[in-house]
C-alpha cells in the first residue's frame, strides 16, 4: 500500500484521481474533533464533531444554528486536514439519528484553503460550483471533485432553494499531497492557430488570479492529468482542443525562456523536478531546450542556478516527462526558466520529489494528535529518477491483482453469505441439493456450518478505495451486513460480520453507472454460441466525426467508462433507411455517447469494441439503437440513440392517471391505454432479445426510454459487465444487484435466464400501472424482501405478491402474477406476454 500511495501522486493521467481515493478520516476517527469546525450549531449535542459520515453519536449529525437560506452562504462545516492533501472525491450524509431526524443537504457548495487564509471556491471543469447532495437522510452521496482540490482546509457549504433545515456529515477521500507544492506564478497561456481554428492553452482550471500572469494558485499543471501525445485531443470530454496543456510561443518571449515560479510549503530538500511535455515536433512544438533553476530557502535567492539541458528529440513525437534533477538543493521556492527548443513549448502537469515524499514504508493517514503527520521518518528512500515509470506499472499491477485477490476472496463470503441465507430459509424437510451454475458455489443442504471466516481480508479496510452506487441497486456489501439477522448461531454472525461490515463501501472493481440517478452496469448477457455467430465480421456501425457532438449533462459513470447525453448534428447522415427519426433534418439529435477512459485497459477496450459488434446488429423498434462510434481515435465512444422524454420512470412519476384528480391538479395525464401500449412495447422489445437469446439482467422502467407518442426503446447504458472475460464477469456479475426485480433464482442461485427477464417484466409491468410512485415492496426492507425471496423458494403462499395495481384490470394482474411463478417453465414467454397485452386491450 505504501508503494501505491506514492506512486499515486507521480503518475498521471487519472492514476492520480483513480488511485487516490482513501477515505481521510471523518469516519474512520483520524481526522481530530479539533480539527472539525463549523459557523455555527443547533445544539451542543449536533456541534461539528458528529458531521462525521456514518457515525450516529449525539443527534446524529452537524446541523447549523439557523435554516439555510436561499442565497445566503454563512454556515459551513470546515475541516482541518494538518497538512495539504489531494482530494478526489467527497461524501455527503444527512441527519437519520436511527429514523428521528430527516434533514440533509440538496446541495452545497466547497472551498478550500491551502493556508487558512486565502478560500477559494471550487468549481468543476465546466465552471459550476454547486454540487447535488443527498436526497435522503441516510444514503450517502458521493461526488468525484473533476478538478480535484489540493488543500488543508476544507469547507462544505450546504445551498438550498428555499429556506430549509440542514444538516450534514461529510467524509473527504484522497491521498496526501506530498509534492509540497502550494502554488505557480507563471505566464498565461496562450493561442494558437491551428489549420484556421483556434487553439487554446489557458490554464482553465488555474484557482489563483489571472491578469497578465498567473499567479497565487494552482491548476493543470498539477491536477494529476497528463496530456496526450497529440495536444487537440484529451481526456476529458467535450472540451477545447489544448485543454490538457498550457503553452506558449516564442513570439512572446523575446528572452527565450518562459519564467515559472513554485512555491512550498516549508523548505525542502529537493531531489527532481518531473516536467511533462507535449513533443509533436511536426506543430513546431517540442520540450524546452534547457532548464535554469534558482532556488530561495531563507529570504534570499542562492547565487549560483542550476542548469539542465535535455536531449532534443526531433524523432519521437509522445509526449513525456522529463526529469531534472534538483541535486539535494534546500528551498521553499524555485523559479525556472523554460528555453524555447522550437516555436512552441507546452506543459501538462509538473511535480517534484523531495525529502518528504521519501517516507517511511507505513502508509501514514493523518495520525493521532500529533500535528502535521508527515514529516517523520524520513528513513526510507526511494531511488527513483529512471524507474519511476517502471515502478508505477509495476504497482499499477499489484494493485490490479490485489484488488482481484480482494474480489474473489469477497465473492466467497458473499456467496457463502447467500448460501447459509439460503439454506436458513429452506426448511429443514427439504434434503434435496442443488447443484448450481457457479462452480465456486456448490450448495448442500447439509453442509454443516463451513465457517472458515476469511481472515486474509481483515487487512486494509480503512483504505479500501471507493466508486460511487445509486439507489436502486442492492450493494452487496451492505445486504451482507444485514444478512446477519438470519443467523441464529452467533458464531454464524460473527463470521459472517469479519471484514465488511466496517461501514466503508466496499467496491474495488465493480463497473457502476449511474443513469439519472439510477446505477446500473449491466449489459445484455450473450449466450457463447450466440456471440459466435454475432461476431466475426467487421463492425457494421460508421464512424462519426467527434467535434459534432456537444455535451449536455453526465448521465452516469463507471471505472471504465461514462455515459454522456448529447446533441449530435448531421446524425441524419448516419442513420440506415430503415430507421426512422422522427425530426426534420439538420435539427441536432440528442444522443447517449458510452465512453470509455482512455486509461482502460485492453480487457476494457476489447470488450467495449465485442460490445459495440453485439449492439450494431439489434435492430429493434422497441430497442436502443446503436447510431455510430468514434474508434479512430481515443476515448471510444458508442452513440446510441436517446429519447427527449427521457426514461419511463421519471416520466410517469411526473405524470397521473386520467381522472377526477388531475383535472383538479391541472397535472399532466397518461390514459390506460398509452400505459398498455408502452407496457406492450416492452413485451414486444424483450420478445426480440428472448428471439435472440440475449438476457437483458435488468429490466425496469429505469432502462426503458420514453420518445414522441409514447414510444419505448429499451435501453442499457451499463458499461458491459458482463463482457469483462468468464471469471471476471461472474465476479462482477454479483457487485450491483437490483433485487426488487429480480426472480428467486437470479438472488440465490445466480442464473439469469429470459424466464428471469420475464420475472423483472412482471415487476416492469408493475410500475408501469401505479405510475411508478413507488419501488416495488416499498414497504419491506432489503432484507425483508430477500427473505421473501426465500419464501418464493419453499412456496408455501407465505410469499408476499406486490398487489394489484388500482388501475390494472384482473386480466393483466394475472400476467404479472404468471410472471412471478416459482417455476420457470410456467412462467410465460414473452411472446405469450405481449400477445396477451394487445388481447387485454381490446
Ligand atoms: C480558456 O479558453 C477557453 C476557450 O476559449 C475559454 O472558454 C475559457 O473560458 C478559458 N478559461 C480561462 C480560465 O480563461
Ligand atoms: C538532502 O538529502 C540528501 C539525501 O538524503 C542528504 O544527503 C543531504 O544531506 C540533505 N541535505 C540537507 C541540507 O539536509
Ligand atoms: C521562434 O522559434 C523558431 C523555431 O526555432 C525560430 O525560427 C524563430 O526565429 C523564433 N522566433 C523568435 C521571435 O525568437
Ligand atoms: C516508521 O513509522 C512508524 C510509524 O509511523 C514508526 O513506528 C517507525 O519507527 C518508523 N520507522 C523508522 C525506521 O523510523
Amino acid at each position: 500500500m505504501s508503494m501505491l500511495y506514492i506512486v499515486s501522486l507521480t503518475g498521471c493521467s487519472y492514476l492520480s484521481a483513480c488511485v487516490c481515493r482513501y477515505p481521510l478520516g471523518m469516519s474512520g476517527g483520524q481526522i481530530q474533533d479539533e480539527d472539525i469546525s463549523a459557523s455555527s450549531q443547533w445544539s451542543e449535542s449536533t456541534a461539528a464533531r458528529y458531521g462525521r459520515l456514518d457515525f450516529e453519536e449525539g443527534d446524529g449529525a452537524w446541523c447549523p444554528e439557523r435554516t439555510v437560506e436561499p442565497d445566503s452562504l454563512k454556515e459551513f462545516l470546515q475541516i482541518d486536514l494538518r497538512s495539504l492533501h489531494f482530494i478526489t472525491l467527497v461524501g455527503t450524509q444527512g441527519r437519520h439519528a436511527g429514523g428521528i431526524g430527516n434533514e440533509f443537504a440538496q446541495m452545497y457548495k466547497i472551498k478550500y484553503s491551502r493556508d487558512g487564509s486565502r478560500w477559494i471556491s471550487w468549481r468543476n471543469r465546466q465552471g459550476e460550483q454547486v454540487i447535488e447532495g443527498n436526497r435522503n437522510a441516510y444514503d450517502i452521496m458521493l461526488k468525484d471533485l473533476e478538478p480535484p482540490i489540493i488543500a488543508r482546509f476544507v469547507r462544505f457549504m450546504p445551498v438550498s432553494d428555499h429556506s430549509m433545515n440542514v444538516c450534514m456529515r461529510v467524509e473527504l477521500y484522497g491521498c496526501e499531497w506530498l509534492d509540497g507544492l502550494v502554488s505557480y506564478n507563471a505566464p498565461a497561456g496562450e493561442q494558437m492557430s491551428l489549420e484556421g481554428q483556434p487553439v487554446h492553452f489557458n490554464d482553465s482550471v488555474y484557482d489563483g488570479a489571472v491578469i497578465y500572469s498567473m499567479t497565487e494558485g494552482l491548476g493543470q499543471l498539477t491536477d494529476g492529468m497528463c496530456g496526450l501525445d497529440d495536444f487537440t485531443h484529451s481526456h476529458v470530454y467535450n472540451v477545447w482542443p489544448g485543454y490538457d496543456y498550457v503553452g506558449w510561443t516564442n513570439e512572446s518571449f523575446p528572452n527565450g525562456y518562459v519564467e515559472i515560479m513554485f512555491e512550498f510549503d516549508r523548505t525542502r530538500n529537493f531531489t527532481t523536478m518531473k516536467v511533462h511535455c507535449n513533443n509533436m515536433f511536426t506543430r513546431h512544438i517540442k520540450a524546452f531546450r534547457q532548464v535554469v533553476c534558482y532556488f530561495r530557502s531563507e529570504a534570499d535567492w542562492e547565487a549560483t542556478p542550476l542548469s539542465f539541458s535535455p536531449v532534443v528529440d526531433d524523432v519521437n513525437p509522445s509526449a513525456r516527462f522529463i526529469t531534472v534533477s534538483l541535486a539535494n538543493h534546500m528551498a521553499s521556492a524555485m523559479k525556472c526558466h523554460f528555453y524555447f527548443a522550437d516555436t512552441w513549448m507546452m506543459f501538462s502537469e509538473i511535480t517534484f520529489q523531495s525529502d518528504t515524499a521519501m517516507y517511511n514504508t507505513t502508509l501514514a493517514p493523518p495520525k493521532t494528535g500529533s500535528g502535521p503527520p508527515t514529516r517523520d521518518d524520513p528513513t526510507h528512500k526511494i531511488d527513483d529518477s529512471n524507474t519511476r515509470i517502471l515502478i508505477g506499472c509495476l504497482v499499477a499491477i499489484i494493485f490490479i491483482l490485489v484488488a482481484i485477490i480482494v474480489i474473489i476472496l469477497w465473492r466467497q463470503v458473499w456467496q457463502k453469505m447467500l448460501e447459509k441465507a439460503s439454506r436458513r430459509m429452506l426448511d429443514d424437510e427439504l434434503t434435496a441439493s442443488l447443484s448450481l451454475q457457479s462452480e465456486t458455489f456448490a450448495y448442500s443442504h447439509n453442509n454443516p456450518s463451513s465457517s472458515s471466516a476469511p481472515s486474509e481480508q481483515e487487512s486494509s479496510s480503512t483504505y479500501e478505495r471507493i466508486f460511487p452506487l445509486g439507489p436502486d441497486y442492492q450493494e452487496p456489501s451492505r445486504l451482507i451486513r444485514k444478512l446477519p439477522e438470519f443467523s441464529h448461531s452467533s458464531e454464524e454472525a460473527g463470521d459472517m460480520k469479519s471484514p465488511y461490515c466496517d461501514g466503508v463501501p466496499h467496491y474495488a472493481e465493480a463497473d457502476i453507472v449511474n443513469l439519472q440517478g439510477v446505477t446500473g452496469g449491466n449489459t445484455y448477457a450473450v449466450p457463447a454460441l450466440t456471440m459466435d455467430l454475432l461476431s466475426g465480421k467487421d463492425v457494421a456501425v460508421e464512424e462519426f466525426p467527434r467535434k459534432l457532438l456537444t455535451f449536455k449533462e453526465k448521465l452516469g459513470e463507471g471505472q471504465f467508462g461514462e455515459v454522456h447525453l448529447c446533441e449530435a448534428e448531421g446524425m441524419q447522415e448516419f442513420m440506415d433507411e430503415d430507421f426512422s427519426f422522427d425530426i426534420s433534418d439538420n435539427q441536432p439529435v440528442l444522443v447517449a455517447v458510452k465512453m470509455l477512459r482512455a486509461d482502460a485497459n485492453k480487457n476494457a477496450r476489447n470488450d467495449f469494441l465485442k460490445e459495440i459488434k453485439i449492439m450494431s446488429r439489434l435492430k429493434d423498434p422497441n430497442i436502443i439503437r446503436l447510431l455510430a462510434v468514434c474508434i479512430c481515435s481515443d476515448p471510444l465512444c458508442m452513440i446510441t440513440e436517446y429519447m427527449e422524454n427521457g426514461d419511463l420512470n421519471q416520466f410517469l412519476s411526473r405524470h397521473e392517471p386520467e381522472g377526477q384528480l388531475a383535472l383538479i391538479s391541472n397535472a399532466p395525464t397518461v390514459s390506460y391505454s398509452n400505459l398498455c401500449y408502452m407496457a406492450t412495447q416492452i413485451a414486444s422489445g424483450m420478445r426480440y432479445l428472448s428471439s435472440l437469446n440475449f438476457v437483458h439482467r435488468d429490466l425496469a422502467t429505469r432502462n426503458c426510454l420514453v420518445g414522441k407518442n409514447y414510444t419505448i426503446k429499451i435501453a442499457d447504458f451499463g458499461m458491459s459487465r458482463n463482457l469483462y472475460s468468464g471469471d471476471y464477469y461472474r465476479i462482477q456479475g454479483r457487485a450491483v444487484l437490483p433485487i426488487r426485480w429480480m426472480s428467486w433464482e437470479s438472488i440465490l442461485l445466480g442464473k439469469f435466464t429470459t424466464a428471469s427477464d420475464v420475472w423483472a417484466f412482471g415487476v416492469t409491468l408493475w410500475e408501469t400501472l401505479t405510475f411508478c410512485n413507488e419501488q416495488p415492496y416499498s414497504q419491506l426492507t432489503d432484507e425483508q424482501v430477500i427473505e421473501n425471496t426465500g419464501e418464493f423458494f419453499r412456496d408455501q403462499k407465505r410469499q408476499v405478491y406486490l398487489p394489484q395495481p388500482v388501475l390494472c384490470p384482473d386480466s393483466v394482474y394475472k400476467i404479472m402474477l404468471n410472471c412471478w411463478r416459482r417455476n420457470t417453465k410456467e412462467r410465460p414467454s414473452f411472446q405469450e406476454i405481449h400477445r396477451a397485452l394487445l388481447e387485454s386491450q381490446t
